[in-house]
């Protein structure tokens, strides 16, 4: 396991075209930090050429979604088995857009989850709280809820490689980034919480997104219990998703 993760969430942006000329830039730059895995995870369509791109290179490709059936009459879908055939190592389940934009609910994720823990991909997995849940200092049992749910069947010896990303649903995409007390004191929390879950804590990276950039990643990234980061807007611009990897 590497000790930090920089994954880039590209979301519905992007062409075939436009991921090869990223590409042409960020691979001309000296990735050379230690134990700092780099994740890509652009749009379905462009999982395989990414992959193809970056084979040989040490850097990973995840998915933005999947679903947990294997195969069938499930229109519009994607299972574990096609993302690996294309080259997908990771994938990202219960975002705050998946949660809130396209109605996922814990049990939709919990299934997901499961199967894509049983399928040898590993789980990047989403959490946080709205803006309302905060200042109603309902953050705790939030986050509490959707932990206990997502991991309900799942046992610490299958949690090898799954990443949980905090994601304060206020600062994904708004330029309001949560300040490092609020970033630390949440991360202690989770740890507990998993603790209370029963899993080994110090065995699940912990990594936080919602407007990281350049100017914030040092700060952020110095927080002790901070494994790294989930980059939306940011990881657009091979120089300024490049930026943030150099405050590692
Ligand atoms: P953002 O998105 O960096 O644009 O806030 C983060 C995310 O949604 O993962």
């Amino acid at each position: 396991m590497k000790n930090k993760y920089l994954i880039a969430n590209w979301k519905m942006n992007k062409t075939l075209d436009e991921n090869r000329d990223f590409f042409k830039i960020f691979l001309k730059k000296a990735l050379t930090i230690p134990k700092t895995q780099i994740i890509f995870c652009p749009p379905f369509v462009g999982l395989f050429d990414v992959s193809n791109t970056l084979s040989g290179t040490g850097i990973e490709v995840g998915a933005q979604n999947v679903y947990f059936e294997e195969s069938g009459a499930f229109t519009g879908e994607t299972s574990t088995t096609m993302l690996k055939n294309c080259g997908c190592v990771w994938v990202i389940l219960g975002h705050s857009e998946r949660r809130s934009i396209f109605l996922e609910e814990e049990k939709l994720i919990r299934r997901k989850l499961e199967n894509v823990l049983s399928s040898g991909l590993s789980p990047i997995l989403c959490i946080g709280e709205s803006l309302d849940e905060r200042k109603n200092n309902d953050t705790s049992n939030v986050l509490y809820s959707q932990l206990s749910s997502a991991l309900k069947n799942i046992s610490n010896n299958s949690v090898e490689n799954l990443i949980i990303a905090y994601e304060p649903v206020w600062a994904i995409g708004t330029g309001m980034v949560a300040t490092a007390s609020m970033i630390q004191e949440t991360h202690n929390n989770i740890k507990q919480i998993l603790t209370k879950l029963n899993f080994d804590n110090s065995k699940i990276p912990l990594i936080y997104g919602g407007s990281v950039k350049p100017n914030n990643a040092k700060e952020l990234i110095n927080i002790d219990n901070v494994d790294g980061f989930l980059v939306g807007g940011a990881s657009l611009d091979p120089h300024v998703f490049y930026d943030i990897y150099n405050k590692f």
